[in-house]
């Protein structure tokens, strides 16, 4: 521990409440408290305050439909487009402003600003081009991109024609793509030729053809983004066929405009495909105005974002927090969002506070697995740089621990700038549990109580609720705009994974209806809820949703294993790291040979970030006499923990011997 951590320790480690400044209350987007109580009361009308914050081509004629539990419906009857609440209501005012400041990998010299009126102006010619191929209103448009400015644009593309985007994690594997382009049956994927990783480029077309090899109908259209120019000739690509050149396409439409398509409230704006306890991703649904008014209503009120502000969000757009804070929050306010291409450790690990300093950003929100990795590093990288524009910082993705937290508070906030921990998931669409910053004070650890009109409660295994101080689980007992409006295509599985538990299935009255994430969590006698992490089958690998059935079923794919269970332990960094626990095959060694085919079968089913940090071989897994693996127990084998009771075990006595393995 450095001298500025015991320093730190010794006068935060007591604090276990802190105010918000009174600099930062005196200018928040929100200060009054009295919107609890006014949305409590007025739900959920309270909702026309989101909507208020987009623009309408067609006024919506009711604001909540909740005739058919667990299908709500919000602002029904209205008519919106996304691309055209993101920028042309901007044009006028804000046309020369940048909307994306993109910061590229690895020379400075990539970087890029897009002002609305030029953002407009290539999204329009790409929508255009798109037309051309013969993308349609409705049709699902792939994208598999890292984080260049081409992919928000595309996004938004989609979004003024009616097409709703499925965008993939560049860091997915091949077969992760063909999976989710299957299941949507999507025939038109938009890619690039590769990208920069830590300065060397990497081959991202080839993934992407493997990709397209394992697509199981005919793929109208290819788009690759240049992205890598003459370096990228290394790789040999040759674009054939059905594959055409992104800068080909929109020289080509040049000036072109494209009418946004009027969508309604309703119609999809994009899915996301999402880890849950079975081995298929679920599709989650998003829609044009329940969607996009919760991202434009939780950007205004917890991110506390203005037009004016630099606000810079270090997540992927692959995944959901990228979605809704990075692209479609921050536009639909009109403000300047950066998006930065690289690692935080890249050219050295002060990466992001060099960003920070030269943007001036205002807001930052991050993960706590990041914040655990710069606290490693020392608080000598921030202090490099001058952090005295930033006013608000976020996390979310995981739980943040309270060390962290005040790490996070002093070094990068120098106690000045209010922190959210903010709670939601893919399905929720926005963040749903977290402190108004204006408002509230914090409490390192817990994200906060339930934003204003949001109905969060925590409940024991029978659905009644717990007191303060007891563990139980998280629900949200009333629909809000931002919530998914199915699995795509499986209204089926949509009512067993999220409803099923806690509702009277049978029932058409909303009020029977609740809401389950799959979280444990507490609340304590303010009303603060902790969130405690997933109860069931998924790991959250540095505020990555895994399926711990999607990896087993990788690694059972590898020739010479048998049976594997995975879990995940604890990481002082990832916040989790996946441990596999192997059986082989008869005649098969557990040796080096097959713990690499094993860690390749899963960099190749999923990708790197679904990597095993131990693969443990072991003649037998811990089983119930029913025969169901003891996961509980591989989790406290892998963490170190004492282990409880084996008695209930068939085969106690295999514990021992995994324990052994696992402490080597
Ligand atoms: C976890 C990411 C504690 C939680 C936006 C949830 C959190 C899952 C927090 C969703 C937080 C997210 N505190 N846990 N502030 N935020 N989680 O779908 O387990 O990638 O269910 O969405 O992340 O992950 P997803």
């Amino acid at each position: 521990m450095g001298d500025d951590d015991v320093e730190l320790e010794a006068r935060l480690a007591e604090q276990d409440v802190f105010e918000p400044s009174e600099a930062f209350v005196e200018q928040a987007n929100v200060a009054d408290d009295a919107i609890y109580e006014e949305f409590e009361e007025n739900w959920p009308e309270c909702w026309q305050a989101a909507a208020d914050l987009l623009s309408w081509d067609d006024d919506y004629d009711t604001v909540l439909d909740d005739s058919n539990p667990p299908f709500y419906e919000w602002f029904t009857g209205g008519e919106l487009n996304a691309s055209a609440n993101c920028l042309d209501r901007h044009l006028d005012e804000r046309g020369d402003e940048a909307a994306i400041e993109w910061v590229g990998e690895p020379v400075e010299e990539d970087d890029r600003t897009y002002t609305y009126a030029e953002l407009h102006r290539e999204v329009n010619e790409f929508a255009a081009a798109l037309r051309d191929l013969g993308v349609g209103e409705d049709d699902v448009v792939t994208m598999y991109m890292p984080m260049i400015p081409e992919l928000p644009i595309a996004m938004l593309a989609c979004a003024r024609i009616g097409a709703p985007h499925s965008v993939v994690f560049a860091g997915f594997s091949a077969d992760a793509l063909a999976t989710r382009m299957n299941a949507a049956d999507s025939e038109y994927l938009i890619t690039c030729d590769g990208y920069y990783r830590r300065g060397d480029p990497l081959d991202h077309l080839q993934k992407a053809n493997e990709g397209l090899a394992g697509v199981d109908h005919e793929v109208e259209a290819t788009v690759v983004v240049d992205r890598l120019g003459p370096n990228g000739d290394g790789f040999g690509h040759d674009l054939k066929g059905t594959q055409h050149d992104y800068g080909d396409l929109v020289a080509a439409n040049q000036g072109a405009e494209v009418d946004p398509v009027a969508r309604d409230a309703e119609d999809m704006l994009f899915l996301m495909y999402t880890s849950g306890t079975t081995g298929q991703p679920k599709g989650v649904k998003h829609t044009t105005g329940g969607y996009l008014s919760w991202a434009a209503w939780t950007s205004q009120a917890v991110l506390d974002i203005e037009p004016d502000d630099t606000y810079f969000c270090s997540a992927d757009i692959g995944w959901i927090t990228g979605h809704s804070y990075i692209v479609y929050g921050p536009l639909a306010l009109g403000t300047t969002t950066v998006m930065y291409e690289g690692t935080p450790d890249h050219p050295d690990k002060d990466r992001l506070w060099q960003i920070v300093d030269e943007y001036e950003a205002t807001q930052l929100y991050t993960a706590p697995t990041a914040i655990r990795a710069f606290m490693k590093w020392g608080s000598e990288y921030p202090e490099r740089h001058d952090l005295s524009s930033l006013r608000l910082l976020g996390t979310v993705g995981e739980p943040i621990n309270p060390r962290a937290w005040k790490w996070y508070y002093k070094h990068i906030g120098n106690e000045q700038c209010p922190i959210v921990d903010t709670w939601w998931q893919t399905e929720t669409g926005g963040m749903m549990v977290t402190t108004l910053p204006g408002v509230k004070d914090m409490k390192p650890g817990s994200a906060g109580p339930p934003l204003p009109g949001v109905d969060a409660r925590i409940v024991d295994t029978e659905g009644e609720e717990v007191g303060a101080g007891r563990a139980g689980y998280l629900t949200v007992q009333k629909p809000w705009p931002g919530m998914l409006r199915t699995l795509y295509r499986n209204d089926e599985r949509y009512i067993e994974e999220y409803w099923a538990e806690y509702s009277d299935t049978d029932s058409d009255d909303p009020d029977e209806w609740v809401y389950f994430p799959e979280d444990g969590a507490k609340i304590d006698d303010d009303g603060y809820i902790t969130v405690l992490g997933r109860v069931d089958d998924v790991i959250n690998v540095s505020g990555h949703r895994l399926g711990t059935m999607e990896i087993e079923s990788a690694i059972v794919g590898v020739e010479g294993v048998a049976e594997a269970a995975v879990v995940g332990g604890d990481h002082e960094v990832k916040g989790e790291a996946v441990y596999a626990y192997v059986i082989t095959e008869e005649g098969h060694a557990g040796d080096d040979d097959l713990r690499e085919r094993i860690v390749a079968g899963v960099e190749n089913a999923i990708g790197p970030i679904a990597r095993p940090e131990q693969v443990i071989f072991t003649p037998e897994l811990p089983k119930t006499r029913s025969g169901k693996i003891m996961r509980r127990l591989l989790e406290d084998i892998a963490n170190g923990e004492e282990l409880g009771d084996t008695s209930t075990l068939r085969n106690p006595e295999i514990v021992e011997e995994i324990r052994v393995q696992v402490q080597d």
